[in-house]
């Protein structure tokens, strides 16, 4: 049995991903500092979870000193645009100082396929929609400019001792497992879709809408809404592809289809059956009017399609999620 190492496994995606890992029959090791993770998002028996930092370098020698790892797949970092602009050395320190050490101990244990965690965040403002791959990547923020910096180190690490690895840039997770067993736990919460369902419970005021006067078909920003079990699925394919010899691939991974704030809205109204009270304000800065991947690389080089992202399949599911999560406290 092939043994993976999940870092941030403890998280979003990566607690979503050891499920689906498991799943396909691998044995998977967590490693989380447990910063913004949760114990209880770790739910198969078989797992095990190191309580670690990345970027103790000492730990993490010894770690792969003791298992044997095929090979790895790197979730953890900070995740907050907004705090990256206000504290932009934390990400730095960390997305990049710490993941790098970690790399260093990955080097020393010869093991040479890592998984990476990065965003379409590394585009930055894009005119051109939907987003490929060739497109240049100007991130306009520390936390997408953390992200890029790393995919250099990795470009680099293949050059110099072999390392192969697959970047996946994710366009906007979302959802929950579809038995409500995990679903989004981030504080503070940032993402739409929860902040919509918090309105829908009357955990919250009012969702605001950032901006009507985008130049898009009803004037606020179109995302493109992917399911974390469809995120989880690439990366298995993901680790597959490198287990198997494959070469290193970076790829969006989104559906190719947007939404609008207002659309999301609406259908979060239907699927609730709620009413969703909203309130409009400016733009934010830096909020290009439309991030839409072209997943057609995902599709030939990964043979991934998603099969969980239709909009109501992913608000129903995140729906489903709160509702617990708002019953238990
Ligand atoms: N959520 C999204 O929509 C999205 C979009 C694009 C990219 N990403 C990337 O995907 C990854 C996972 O995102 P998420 O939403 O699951 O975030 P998350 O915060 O839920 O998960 C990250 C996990 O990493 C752990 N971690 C952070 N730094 C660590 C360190 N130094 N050592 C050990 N563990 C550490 C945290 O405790 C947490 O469990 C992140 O790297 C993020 O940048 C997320």
């Amino acid at each position: 049995m092939k043994h993976i190492l999940v870092a941030g496994g403890a998280g979003y995606i990566g607690s979503h991903t050891v499920r689906a890992l498991v799943k396909a029959g691998y044995k998977v090791t967590v490693l989380d500092n447990l910063e913004y993770g949760h114990e209880w998002a770790i739910v198969d028996q078989s797992v095990t979870l190191i309580k670690e930092d990345m970027g103790d370098i000492a730990k993490m020698k010894a770690m792969f000193q003791t298992e044997t790892f095929d090979a790895v797949i790197n979730f953890a970092g900070y995740i907050n645009v907004g705090e990256s602009v206000k504290d932009p050395l934390k990400y730095y320190e960390n997305n990049v100082g710490r993941a790098v050490k970690f790399l260093q101990a990955m080097q020393e244990a010869k093991v040479d396929k890592l998984v990476f965690s990065s965003t379409c965040a590394t585009y930055g403002e894009i005119e051109t929609t939907p987003i490929t791959e060739s497109e240049s990547q100007h991130p306009i923020n520390p936390y997408g400019r953390s992200k890029l910096v790393y995919e250099y180190v990795l470009d680099d690490c293949e050059v110099a001792w072999g390392l192969k690895s697959v970047c996946l840039r994710y366009f906007n997770a979302c959802g929950a497992s579809a038995d409500a067993l995990i679903g989004e736990a981030h504080t503070p919460e940032t993402h739409l879709i929860p902040l919509v369902l918090e309105a829908a419970l009357g955990e919250r005021e009012h969702i605001t809408v950032y901006g009507t006067d985008y130049p898009t078909p009803d004037g606020t920003c179109v995302r493109d809404y992917i399911h974390v079990d469809d995120l989880a699925d690439a990366h298995v394919l993901a680790v597959n592809r490198l287990l198997e010899g494959g070469s290193s691939l970076k790829c969006n991974v989104g559906t190719g289809t947007g939404f609008s704030v207002k659309e999301i809205i609406e259908t979060a109204k239907r699927v609730t059956g709620k009413d969703i009270p909203v309130a409009y304000g400016k733009r934010r800065e830096g909020d290009p009017p439309e991030l839409v991947a072209n997943p057609t690389l995902a599709n030939t080089e990964l043979n991934w399609t998603p099969t969980q992202s239709n909009i109501e399949n992913v608000i129903r599911s995140a729906w489903n999620w709160a509702k617990k999560v708002s019953a238990s406290s």
